[in-house]
């Protein structure tokens, strides 16, 4: 049986400050009825003074290190997954680093969006590879309420703040992760962008700068996104040759309802095998696929043997799926 990149434990963090439905309508021009409809979403939460990426970041970590019954020290690799780190450089990871004591390992970021956590679990699985010893740590973590325009009613109600964390090890017994297929599109980042670079923003240099704010053209991500998950859950139980009825659970990036039911109702699945959180968080990006799958493992969810399934979507245009035998 061949060795394999294995989930060993997962862990997450939100901030405690919530922000509902019926608190936006108090900030902007929308109903609790639109939102709920339109995207699912009750609830979000948001960070406080002093609740850094970085600082959610640790904080998830902490929680899957002593789920693996590992000291920060024991940590070869440090990987977060972010768009919306409170430095741009040192990378966030080194600021997890440092705040964790995880001071055996590297670190660095990976920016693939909401995608993030796919990618950067595809990362670590080719060190495991290459050196079944590592353990490796694999963070999604944002702070998207820095980044949303509060008067955008477009964006505003979507996005929340969390991090989720999973260490990574290897596994003997064949378990673990069978099969991964990523995807980008740089020809569509006009439709989910966040511009944050001086010489690519003219607004920057007039001295009028407010910020750089998430813009998105959500109907075209609406389709692109049932469409791309859809095909990349497809293409990665193909490569594994599992049939999708022999899946237990789906954990999909959670953006909205519609998108997770649409994509349910393509994939042909019971509405009951696929993992929904997105009422509570919102839209959290490269934190919603471990965020979610913390909860399913502490719900009981995620059992030895079973197939599970991930996918996500994001600006990028980024997207990809990720078949896991659980250990
Ligand atoms: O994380 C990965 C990427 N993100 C996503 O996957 C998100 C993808 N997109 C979506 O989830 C949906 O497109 C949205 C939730 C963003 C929008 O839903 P929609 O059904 O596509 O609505 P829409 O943008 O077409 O807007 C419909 C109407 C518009 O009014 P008119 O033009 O019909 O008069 C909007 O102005 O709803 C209005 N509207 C709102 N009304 C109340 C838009 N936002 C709001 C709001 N509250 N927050």
């Amino acid at each position: 049986m061949s060795l394999r990149a294995s989930i060993l434990a997962t862990g997450s963090y939100v901030p405690d400050r919530t922000l509902s439905n019926e608190d936006l309508e108090k900030m902007v021009d929308t109903s609790d009825e639109w939102i709920t409809t339109r995207t699912g979403i009750k609830n979000r939460h948001i960070s406080g003074a002093g609740e850094y990426t970085s600082v959610l970041a640790s904080r998830a970590a902490e929680n899957a290190l002593v789920a693996a019954g590992l000291a920060p020290s024991e940590i070869d690799i440090l990987i977060v997954a972010t768009v919306s780190a409170e430095m741009t450089m040192p990378s966030c990871a080194c600021l997890v680093q440092n705040e964790i004591g995880a001071v055996n390992a590297f670190a660095f970021d990976v920016n693939a969006a909401c995608s993030g956590f796919l990618y950067a679990l595809s990362v670590a699985e080719k060190h495991i590879l290459v050196n079944p010893q590592l353990k490796i740590l694999v963070i999604g973590a944002e702070t998207l309420s820095t980044r949303v325009d509060w008067q955008d009613l477009n964006t505003c109600v979507l996005f929340g703040d969390a991090a989720g964390a999973v260490v990574l090890g290897s596994s003997e017994l064949g378990d673990g992760l069978i099969a991964e297929k990523l995807f980008s599109d740089g020809s569509l980042h006009n439709l989910l962008y966040m511009d944050g670079a001086q010489s690519l923003n003219p607004a920057l240099n007039n001295g009028e700068y407010q910020g750089s704010f998430i813009k998105m053209v959500g109907k075209d991500v609406f389709k692109y996104a049932v469409n791309a998950m859809e095909n990349a859950v497809r293409v990665v139980l193909g490569q594994a040759g599992v049939d999708i009825g022999e899946v237990s659970l789906i954990v999909p990036h959670q953006a909205n309802i519609r998108i997770i039911n649409k994509l349910t109702q393509k994939l042909g699945v019971d509405a009951e095998k696929v993992y929904i959180n997105v009422s509570k968080y919102g839209n959290t990006s490269a934190a919603t696929i471990p965020l979610a799958l913390d909860e399913a493992n502490r719900e009981g969810l995620l059992q030895s043997g079973e197939y599970i399934v991930l996918c996500a979507f994001g600006g990028g245009f980024t997207w990809g799926a990720t078949l896991i035998k659980w250990q």
